[in-house]
C-alpha cells in the first residue's frame, strides 16, 4: 500500500513538472533567452515601476493611454499584453514608432531581462522598489501644460532640431508672440494652439498618422481656461 502511495505521488510530481516545462517553453516568458542570461542581478532587480519610468512613461504612453486599443497605463494592462510587447519590442523592433527614437541598447536589455524574468510586478531580489511617479494634476498655467501635454505629445517634433521647430510651444510668451496667433489672451476660440487640437481641426495636432494619442476633452478645456485667463506664464 505504501509502496502504491510512493508510486502515485512519484507519477504526480513528474506530470506536474513535465506540464510546467513545456507550458514555461510555450509562454512568451521564456527564461532560457540567450541574450539575458548575463543578466542575472539586472533580473532580479527589475520592477515594473523602473520599466515605466524609464521605457514606458518616455517611450510607449504617448501612444498607449487609455484611448489606445493598447492601453499600456497600469501594471495588470502591461502584464496582459506582454507577449505582444515582447514581439513588437523586442523582437520585431517596430515599437516604440516614429517619430520616438527607437530603445537604447541599455533600455532594450532593461526590458528584456525584465520580461525574461516573468515581469514581475516588484523587484524579485525583495530589495527596494521605486515609489510610484507622483501624478501632478493639470492645471490651467503654462508649467502645467507644458509638463502634462506638451513634454508628451508636442516636443518631440516642436523643438530644435526637429521636424516643426519653427513653430514654437517652449513658452507663453512664443506663443502669444507667435505670427501665427497661437495664443490670443483673453480669446481662446481665436488662438491657433486651440483650434490645432479640436477634433474637427483641418490638420490636428499631433498629427492622425503618428498614433500619438489626441488631447483629451477635459485637457482642451484646461488650455481653453488658461487663454481665457490672459495665458500668462
Ligand atoms: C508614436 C506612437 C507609438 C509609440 C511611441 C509606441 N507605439 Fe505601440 N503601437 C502604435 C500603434 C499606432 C499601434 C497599432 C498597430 C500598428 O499600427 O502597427 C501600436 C501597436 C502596439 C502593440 C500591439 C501590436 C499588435 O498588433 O499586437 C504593442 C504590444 C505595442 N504597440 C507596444 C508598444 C511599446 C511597448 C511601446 C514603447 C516601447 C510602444 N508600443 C510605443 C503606436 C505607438
Ligand atoms: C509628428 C510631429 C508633430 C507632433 C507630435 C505635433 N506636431 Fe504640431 N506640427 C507639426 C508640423 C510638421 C507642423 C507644421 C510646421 C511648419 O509649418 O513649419 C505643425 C504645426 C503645428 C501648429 C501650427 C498650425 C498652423 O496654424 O500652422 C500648431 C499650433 C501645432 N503644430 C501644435 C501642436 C501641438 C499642441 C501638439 C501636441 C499636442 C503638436 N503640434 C504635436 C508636427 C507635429
Amino acid at each position: 500500500m505504501t509502496k502504491f502511495i510512493f508510486i502515485l505521488a512519484f507519477n504526480l510530481v513528474a506530470i506536474l513538472l513535465a506540464n510546467s516545462c513545456s507550458s514555461r517553453n510555450a509562454s512568451p516568458l521564456n527564461f532560457s533567452d540567450s541574450r539575458t542570461q548575463g543578466n542575472q542581478e539586472i533580473q532580479e532587480r527589475t520592477s515594473y515601476q523602473i520599466i515605466n519610468q524609464q521605457i514606458l512613461i518616455p517611450k510607449c504612453l504617448s501612444c498607449h493611454g487609455s484611448s489606445s486599443t493598447v492601453n499600456l497605463e497600469t501594471y495588470p494592462a502591461v502584464y496582459g499584453h506582454i507577449a505582444r510587447i515582447k514581439q513588437e519590442t523586442l523582437a520585431l523592433r517596430k515599437m516604440p514608432k516614429l517619430p520616438y527614437t527607437p530603445l537604447t541598447t541599455k533600455e532594450y536589455n532593461l526590458l528584456s531581462a525584465w520580461i525574461a524574468s516573468g515581469a514581475p510586478e516588484k523587484p524579485l531580489d525583495g530589495g527596494d522598489d521605486l515609489p510610484a511617479p507622483t501624478i501632478e494634476p493639470l492645471t490651467p498655467t503654462f508649467s502645467s501644460i507644458k509638463k502634462n501635454i506638451f513634454q508628451n505629445k508636442c516636443l518631440i517634433c516642436h523643438s530644435a532640431g526637429k521636424e516643426a521647430e519653427r513653430v514654437s510651444l517652449n513658452s507663453a510668451e512664443d506663443l502669444i508672440n507667435s505670427p501665427l496667433d497661437l495664443v490670443v489672451p483673453g480669446n481662446p476660440d481665436d488662438s491657433g494652439l486651440i483650434l490645432s487640437v479640436l477634433p474637427n481641426a483641418r490638420k490636428i495636432m499631433p498629427p492622425k498618422k503618428t498614433g500619438i494619442e489626441f488631447l483629451k476633452p477635459e485637457e482642451i478645456e484646461v488650455v481653453k481656461q488658461w487663454i481665457e485667463n490672459g495665458a500668462k506664464d
